[in-house]
């Protein structure tokens, strides 16, 4: 039968890297060029439809600013799911992602189903690197376009298809 599953759902990531581009992109559709950056974090929700359940996630858009730092734990706490998004056009955004991973994988949930988001990829082309470290650490991998909707949806998706089914 068809099941319903409710998924907290936490993005991490550097200042910039594109966390609230890629939500609003994947619950409303939209992109602006001009995104202001997130104070604190802001929270929205959206449902996704895989083949035997119905996932409804309760998405934690985090602020990527470092003062922000010490409240991410209250956003990641009991998360079923997290995308850790870097900008592939910036370097240090990828070793901040790597550093937000480290956290996940000491304080998260164990069995935290973690995405990794190549994000801005209508700027570049994709990074080898990036997909062996992800394979390296069990994650999955995925380039995003929030201006260009590309491989938004999927990363929700992929990750409906591999939460753990009550
Ligand atoms: P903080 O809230 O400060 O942590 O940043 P954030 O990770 O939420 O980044 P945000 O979504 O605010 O995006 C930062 C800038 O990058 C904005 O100007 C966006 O328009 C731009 N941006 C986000 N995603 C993309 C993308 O896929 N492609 C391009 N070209 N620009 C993007
Ligand atoms: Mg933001």
């Amino acid at each position: 039968g068809n099941k319903n599953i409710n998924a907290k759902l936490v993005l991490l990531g550097d200042v910039g890297a594109g966390k609230s581009s890629l939500v609003l992109r994947f619950v409303k559709g939209q992109f602006v060029e001009f995104q202001e950056s997130t104070i604190g974090a802001a929270f929205f929700s959206q449902t996704v439809a895989v083949n035997d359940a119905t996932v409804k996630f309760e998405i934690w858009d985090t602020a990527g600013q470092e003062r922000y730092h010490s409240l991410a734990p209250m956003y990641y706490r009991g998360a079923a799911a997290a995308v850790i998004v870097y900008d592939i056009t910036n370097p240090a955004s990828f070793d901040r992602a790597k550093k937000w991973v480290q956290e996940l994988q000491a304080q998260g949930n164990p069995n935290m189903v973690m995405a990794l988001a190549g994000n801005k990829s209508d700027l570049l082309d994709g990074r080898k690197e990036a997909q062996a470290y992800a394979q390296e650490n069990g994650l999955f991998f995925m380039e995003t376009s929030a201006k260009t909707a590309t491989n938004v949806n999927d990363v929700f998706y992929e990750i409906a298809k591999r939460l753990p089914r009550l």
